[in-house]
């Protein structure tokens, strides 16, 4: 598969050009990477009007995905959750129907920065039977009963999510089109998943809009990113979704995140499901291997081996502590768990490396503490965007109880929310925040708004 973008930028940088444009850097290096980070000059094409060579890369990425259309963002899943937001409020509004959008609640803090935007307040789908806010399944009955009612024009899921469990997307995508209901997959976890065979991606699931982060599971740059429209979105959005991605993007977009994505359109096309297909059967040999020697695992997503090492004696911080005191850097942990994010981009000694370094830690007692209970959401109180020109100040866990919450969200890392802006924060809401160790909060001033 050709890299129309590499090869533009490859060509200019040889050209020795004196580079009366921006970047300011003119190509002379201080990290190493100016001479291939340019901006829009003649031949470059431009992201949000691309006829020439980013309109060919992303033909390529839509070849690769298979789907209707594929649009590349340099400014990560969270620039493409804006724009399905909007196409989605857009398709709505199409129709002459009030947007009325039905959210797992794990949601990327973006979403609700969107919802602030776009100026729509979600209906919440509780976590029911998790332990953990990071993660809400979704009940098939619960969610036709809610669909049957016609008011809901979008259902918006997190799959994977950040511990790694994947939603049953066909049943979901099944039953929102049922009901001529918008299905959006926030899949920021996910690109790869289409090169599994067969496909796991949720457009081949039938989503109708979703978005992948490049960057987090294929060898792109940080910021690399695609929205990819399915079969099933309507028509008119193809003509949209650029409009809608420079409705939130930059003007500058990288080219080094753009040439980044074009090489991973050729890297994908040179035999990547094959290298992936022998990856993820080691990862699961992996995987069993070390459920049987005791560390108990969760999720069902190839990628990630999601550790829930209380009961092998650590929380998961501690349990990402001895890891890391070996030189094994996690992407997350809490009390709970420890998330390890796997990629056939890693060295071939990896597996050794993690082996060795669960082995050298000790079993200890079990801990059975278990989280506080998620599924009664507090009540809200004020939407999200009006909450966020409310004046606010910091209070104590203790003084926050009844109080509004002011701030966009409460997590730890990641940006999942606990609690979300404008709802009322209550003494089962602030267990949670201190469970996961908040001590302090916004809240809107008693006199606000
Ligand atoms: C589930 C989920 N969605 C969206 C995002 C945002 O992705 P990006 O960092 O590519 O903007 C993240 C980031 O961690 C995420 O975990």
């Amino acid at each position: 598969m050709n890299t129309p973008i590499c090869e533009f930028v490859r060509r200019y940088s040889e050209e020795n050009a004196l580079r009366l444009h921006m970047p300011g850097h003119k190509g002379t290096p201080l990290l190493g990477t100016e001479l291939y980070d340019l901006t829009e000059i003649e031949g470059a094409d431009s992201l949000y009007e691309a006829n020439g060579i980013i309109r060919e890369s992303e033909e390529n990425a839509t070849r690769l995905f298979g789907s209707a259309s594929t649009l590349y963002s340099t400014e990560g899943s969270s620039h493409c959750i804006r724009a399905m937001l909007y196409l989605a409020k857009a398709d709505a509004v199409r129709q002459g129907k009030a947007f009325h959008i039905l959210a797992a609640r794990n949601v990327h803090k973006t979403f609700l920065s969107a919802a602030a935007l776009l100026d729509f307040q979600p209906e919440w789908i509780a976590p029911s039977k998790e332990t953990s806010y990071l993660s809400c399944s979704i009940d098939m009955e619960h969610l036709e009963q809610r669909l049957q009612r016609g008011d809901v024009t979008a259902v918006y899921l997190t799959s994977p999510d950040y511990l790694g469990n994947r939603a049953d997307l066909a049943s979901v995508a099944a039953l929102c089109h049922r009901y001529g209901v918008l299905l959006l997959v926030d899949n920021a976890h996910g690109a790869y998943l289409k090169f599994l065979t067969p496909s796991e991606h949720p457009l081949d699931l039938g989503a109708d809009l979703c978005c992948d982060s490049a960057h987090k599971t294929l060898p792109a740059l940080t910021g690399a990113a695609y929205l990819h429209l399915g079969a099933t979105a309507p028509a008119w959005m193809a003509e949209e979704a650029k409009c809608a991605l420079s409705l939130f993007g930059s003007t500058s977009p990288s080219y080094l995140i753009l040439q980044s994505l074009d090489a991973v359109n050729a890297y994908l096309a040179n035999g990547f499901s094959e290298t992936l297909a022998s990856y993820v059967q080691t990862a699961e040999s992996f995987a069993k291997r070390i459920c049987a020697r005791g560390f108990p695992l969760i999720g069902n997503e190839p990628l990630k081996i999601t550790l829930a090492p209380k009961a092998f004696g650590y929380t998961g911080n501690e349990f990402a502590a001895r890891l890391s005191e070996q030189g094994i850097v996690c992407e997350f942990s809490d009390p709970d768990f420890t998330v390890l994010m796997l990629s056939p981009s890693l060295p071939a000694n990896a597996w050794e490396r993690l082996e060795a370094a669960l082995d050298a830690i000790p079993r200890r007692t079990p801990i059975h503490a278990t989280p506080p209970s998620l599924s009664t959401l507090p009540a809200c109180a004020l939407p999200i965007r009006d909450t966020l020109f409310c004046k606010r100040e910091t209070v104590s866990l203790e003084q926050a109880n009844e109080r509004i919450l002011a701030s966009l969200h409460v997590a730890c890392p990641p940006a999942v929310p606990l609690a979300v802006a404008g709802e009322r924060l209550d003494e089962a809401i602030l267990a949670c925040f201190a469970y996961y160790g908040k001590t302090s909060c916004d809240v809107l001033c008693d006199n606000a708004p």
